[in-house]
């Protein structure tokens, strides 16, 4: 039986793909992606493949994701080799979940690869650590977007106060928002803080500033790529 791979395309960059899955997309026989996924990993993929951007087919809408469970389906009964490929690691912010279960009430078998999440790769293209001893003893992955893309429901004095590495996908939008939140639950607003656009491609801007000053900072650098913020005194420049 015909598995389907749900694999990571890493960060950006081509050379941050895991071996497996540039095997796999050289040998795909359709591949459906994310917009997030860039043309130099597109490349990878064999000429013969369908291709398929989910991201611009089935768009923003609320249905988006169950339109692209129904199409991850439908392509796995032709009985070709499949591959889903998500932006950076699947198993974080990917919607994998909702995609297995799909697969799993067709009956069709599946695997995950992992990818590099952007973090992790963030962390790499600006030479720090994210975890540091007696200064960083955890990395607090969380999402810049909550329920109907409001501001999330962390628990913001949780967060505030570990101390650890805070990372902070899907940020944009509502970065003075979950700023003013941290602040407001204790954390201090001189920790070191970098936004990383597009981290690892050739276009990678980094953004550095005091906590409390990044909105403003990132405002007035206007980003239109992929923005992963990072917080924590693990940063501070050496
Ligand atoms: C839907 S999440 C997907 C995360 C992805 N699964 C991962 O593991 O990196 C999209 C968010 O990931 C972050 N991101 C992904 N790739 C990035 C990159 N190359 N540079 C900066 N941020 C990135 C951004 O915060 C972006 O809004």
């Amino acid at each position: 039986m015909v598995k389907v791979f749900l694999a990571g395309a890493g960060p950006g960059a081509p050379e941050l793909l895991t071996l497996k899955t540039a095997r796999l997309l050289a040998c795909a026989e359709i591949v459906l992606h994310d917009s997030l996924v860039g043309p130099a990993i597109l490349e990878l993929i064999d000429r013969d493949a369908q291709i398929i951007d989910v991201g611009k087919r089935c768009g923003q809408a609320s249905n988006a994701q169950t339109e692209i469970c129904r199409l991850l389906v439908e392509a796995a009964l032709t009985g070709k080799r499949v591959v889903r490929l998500k932006g950076g690691d699947p198993v974080i912010f990917g919607r994998l979940t909702e995609e297995m279960e799909a697969l799993r009430q067709a009956g069709i078998a599946f695997e995950v690869v992992p990818g590099i999440t952007a973090a992790s790769a963030a962390a790499a293209a600006l030479n720090v650590s994210l975890t540091q001893r007696q200064v960083s003893r955890s990395v607090h992955i969380i999402t810049g977007h909550g329920a109907e893309y409001g501001l999330p429901a962390h628990n913001w004095t949780a967060l505030a106060l570990a101390g650890g590495t805070l990372a902070i996908y899907m940020g944009t939008k509502h970065l003075p928002g979950l700023v003013a939140s941290l602040l407001a639950a204790g954390i201090d607003p001189q920790i070191p803080a970098i936004a990383i656009e597009r981290a690892t491609l050739p276009e990678q801007r980094i953004l550095r500033a005091d906590l409390a000053q990044m909105p403003e900072t990132l405002a007035r650098a206007a980003p239109t790529g992929p923005v992963l913020f990072l917080a924590g005194a693990a940063l501070a420049d050496r």
